[in-house]
């Protein structure tokens, strides 16, 4: 299974310092769908030589789970990013997540760097992943319409941190613990701009790794907006996520219950059924729920 493959149906993406040899074998042993292995703000400048090594053997000694084993570069803006790909290619990750992207001409410039570093190591072109962190800058948050059209941009995250200190906040919460408007605004500019460019809207992470109700409640809430997926920053996070990203047993009933019914009355576009109109969209979202289980 490539890369690629595994993001489309991922729902948990873990991450885990590429510094830590151990952290590293506990998330691939975990239940996330994809770990993302992380140079950049998980590692302090001085150990990011010795941290691509590390992730490097790790992928070597990983070969089977590699499809799922993703590597989060530095931004191209801190030079750094190309060093990072340039180490970890030849072990062949799953995908790669570009931080804080300007815009379209990032994802231009790490889809070439990708084809080049895949053909120098024999890996079938096109088929290293890439998620984008879509909203850690002002100039991002605004372009995430623009990503449509590469084959390898499979997922869009969104963050509020980065964001928050680049427009000079002192918070991006309200006083009772919401996300201010600003960010509210990024996340659907993620959520709207993954759709333009067909790759699957991943939520942004619940720093409060203990508290399994409000990740539960955060994780129904994004699944039911459209979003596919969530990050994860500790194990723990990952079967939760994973179980409220798919369908309940009570959703796909329903689901069949309507594709039934359709199929029951072809040429019928519209359908009452229990009291509530049933037409196209409601055939499309149950199709797709159907789909998501599978
Ligand atoms: N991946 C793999 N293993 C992890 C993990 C992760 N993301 N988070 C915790 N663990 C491990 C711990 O190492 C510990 O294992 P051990 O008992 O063998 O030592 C076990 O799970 C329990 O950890 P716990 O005590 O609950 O948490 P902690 O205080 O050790 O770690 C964090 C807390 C936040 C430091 C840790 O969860 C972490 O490193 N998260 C990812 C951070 C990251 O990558 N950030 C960058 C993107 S935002
Ligand atoms: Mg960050």
């Amino acid at each position: 299974m490539s890369g690629i493959a595994t993001a489309h149906g991922a729902r948990s993406w873990l991450f885990v310092p590429g510094d830590s040899e151990r952290k590293m074998a506990k998330a691939c042993a975990s239940e996330a769908d994809i770990v993302l292995i992380d140079l950049e703000d998980a590692v302090a400048e001085d150990e990011k030589t010795d941290a691509r090594v590390k992730v490097q053997q790790f992928l070597r000694d990983n070969e089977s789970e590699r499809h799922r084993l993703w590597v989060r570069i530095n931004p191209l803006s801190s030079g750094l990013a190309l060093s990072d790909l340039v180490r970890i290619m030849p072990a062949a990750p799953g995908g790669v997540m570009l931080p804080k992207p300007i815009g379209r001409k990032d994802v231009e410039r790490i889809d070439h760097y990708l084809a080049a570093l895949e053909a120098a190591h024999d890996i079938e072109p096109g088929t290293t992943g890439v998620i984008v962190v879509a909203t850690e800058t002002p100039h991002s948050t605004l372009a995430t319409r623009e990503y449509g059209g590469f084959d390898r941009l499979c997922a869009m995250t969104w963050g509020a941190e980065d964001l928050a200190t680049a427009l000079g906040a002192s918070t991006n919460r309200t006083p009772t613990g919401d996300y201010t408007f600003t960010y509210q605004f990024a996340r659907s500019a993620c959520l709207i701009g993954a759709s333009v460019a067909e790759a699957r809207a991943i939520e942004t992470m619940h720093g409060d790794f203990r508290d399994e109700a409000g990740l539960r409640t955060l994780a129904r809430t994004a699944s039911a907006e459209g979003f596919g997926g969530m990050i994860a920053i500790h194990p723990a996070q990952a079967a939760i996520i994973n179980e409220c990203f798919s369908p309940s047993a009570e959703e796909l009933t329903k689901a069949h219950e309507i594709v039934a019914l359709f199929a029951a009355y072809p040429g019928k576009g519209t359908i009452g059924h229990g009291g509530v109109m049933l037409d196209r969209p409601h055939l499309l979202r149950a199709e797709a729920i159907i789909a998501r289980a599978r």
